[in-house]
């Protein structure tokens, strides 16, 4: 295809990137020493994940990762996101690191280097060992010390290779969807004991970057929240009030009380209307506001809403039961999702409009897409595509507007398991055929290795 049209350019190092979890394509489950997290235990429990799927096998990244790194290599990629599973590498969640996972890590690491990638390392992507869960999961504030212990030896086992961390993805779906409405794993429905886990989340944030930045080599470190604007359907006040609380749920506060040194008055108010207060206890606060070098952005779409009625079922914003969520239904992506990535570019200008000089790299963006694999694996994907270029386009925009972004990670390198939708939803840009495990590039793997390639995208 031929394209006339001007190149929006990159900065010089921005970092094109991709981004799995452990979770998702590792697979060898029982393998290596690690033991289950939650999401073995919540796969197999029956209903909870489409078809009953589970991530024992996943794409088989475990041994297959130096024909990942080289495909990486061949895309072209300058940096890859990946996390720590941590049953993998604690696997009762205390106690040593557990050799076998140190040597995969290290391995992973290593090969990423030979190939000059850059590895961004998440530390919580959801598998949290089920021996913590045993004692409460996120509901105990122990687990916040338990993962500052993690990360500590995470930190001491893999800091000569990793710079740049980070601690907690989507802290609103550990806590909200694992533990308010039910729907990811643990599958506990406890909404006022969501809000305590969603502290607990973000104490183990604080208490993880504070390991992080000692000892002997340096790290970066950030957190990486799934932002979405919110828009009320009408101006009438009680929908700009059903805004108002889905923002301080998704949004707010998960970056404000780092950012800011604490929980604004109207968080403390929801906290203390929904679950009380004493699980804040004093000097949390400036723990989870130790300062951050970078946000991670991931951002998938939009939300429109509306004053609903409470329908009985647990939610996923404890607290805002009575909230009708709207979709505009434009264009949508295989898994329902509203595209918009106007929406991409007014995360990033409200983020550095309201911590002006803040870093930020977009942790994921992706598309799931119903993508038809000829015989070779083949596919052609124009929906991604477009998707992708859109979003290269909004983020150039905000660059243009000051906005210091770093770099992006396509979610997802490979197509692999989406929790509780099992495989049935591709995100990868690279096709993987679950029979065989063979991986063949999709038409915006191409697409992607050419923007890269030229450093900037053409509308
Ligand atoms: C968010 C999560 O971090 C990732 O694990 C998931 O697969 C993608 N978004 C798509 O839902």
């Amino acid at each position: 295809m031929t394209d006339h049209s001007d190149l929006l350019a990159f900065p010089p190092d921005f970092r094109w990137g991709a981004a799995t979890s452990a979770y998702q394509i590792e697979g060898a489950a029982a393998e290596g020493g690690r033991k289950p997290s939650i999401w073995d235990t919540f796969a197999r429990t029956p209903g909870k994940v489409v078809g009953g799927e589970t991530g024992d096998i996943a794409v088989e990244h475990y041994k297959r990762y130096p024909e990942d790194v080289a495909l990486m290599a061949d895309l072209g990629l300058r940096a890859y996101r990946f996390s720590v599973s941590w049953a993998r590498f604690q696997p009762d969640g205390r106690g040593p690191a557990n050799p076998e996972a140190v040597a995969f890590y290290r391995g992973l690491l290593e090969s990423l280097h030979a190939k000059g990638i850059e590895p961004v390392a998440t530390l919580y992507h959801w598998d949290l060992p089920q021996a913590l869960e045993e004692e409460g999961g996120w509901l105990n504030r122990n687990t916040a010390y338990r993962f500052a212990e993690y990360a500590e030896l995470a930190k001491q086992a893999l800091g000569d290779l990793v710079q740049t961390w980070v601690t907690v993805n989507e802290p609103w779906c550990a806590a909200f969807l694992g533990y308010s409405s039910g729907i990811h794993a643990p599958g506990v429905q406890d909404p006022p004991g969501a809000l305590r886990a969603a502290h607990h989340l973000l104490l183990a944030h604080g208490l993880a970057n504070q390991r992080l930045k000692s000892g002997p080599h340096p790290a970066k470190v950030g957190l990486a929240p799934n932002f979405y604007p919110v828009d009320p359907l009408t101006d009438s006040p009680a929908d700009a009030d059903a805004a108002r609380q889905i923002d301080l749920l998704q949004n707010r506060l998960f970056l404000e009380p780092v950012m800011k040194g604490g929980y604004a008055e109207d968080i403390r108010k929801h906290f203390a209307e929904v679950c009380g207060t004493e699980h804040i206890r004093p000097g949390d606060e400036e723990i989870i506001a130790e300062p951050i070098d970078f946000v991670g952005v991931n951002y998938y779409s939009v939300y429109q809403v509306s004053a609903g009625t409470a329908n009985g079922e647990p939610t996923s914003w404890p607290g805002a039961e009575d909230v009708a969520f709207h979709k505009h239904n434009k264009r949508n992506t295989h898994i329902g999702w509203d595209v918009e990535p106007n929406g991409l570019l007014r995360t990033l200008v409200d983020i550095h409009t309201e911590y002006p000089g803040l870093p930020v790299y977009i942790t994921e963006n992706g598309a799931a897409c119903d993508d038809q694999a000829d015989a070779d694996g083949r596919v052609q994907d124009d929906d991604r595509v477009e998707f992708l270029r859109d979003h290269f386009a909004a983020v150039h925009e905000a660059i243009g507007r000051g906005v210091d972004v770093r770099g992006f990670f396509v979610w997802s390198l490979l197509d692999n398991y989406e929790w509780a939708e099992g495989y049935g939803m591709r995100f990868g840009i690279v096709h993987v055929d679950y029979a065989t495990q063979r991986r063949t590039r999709k038409a915006s793997a191409d697409f992607y290795a050419e923007v890269i390639r030229e450093n900037g995208v053409r509308p």
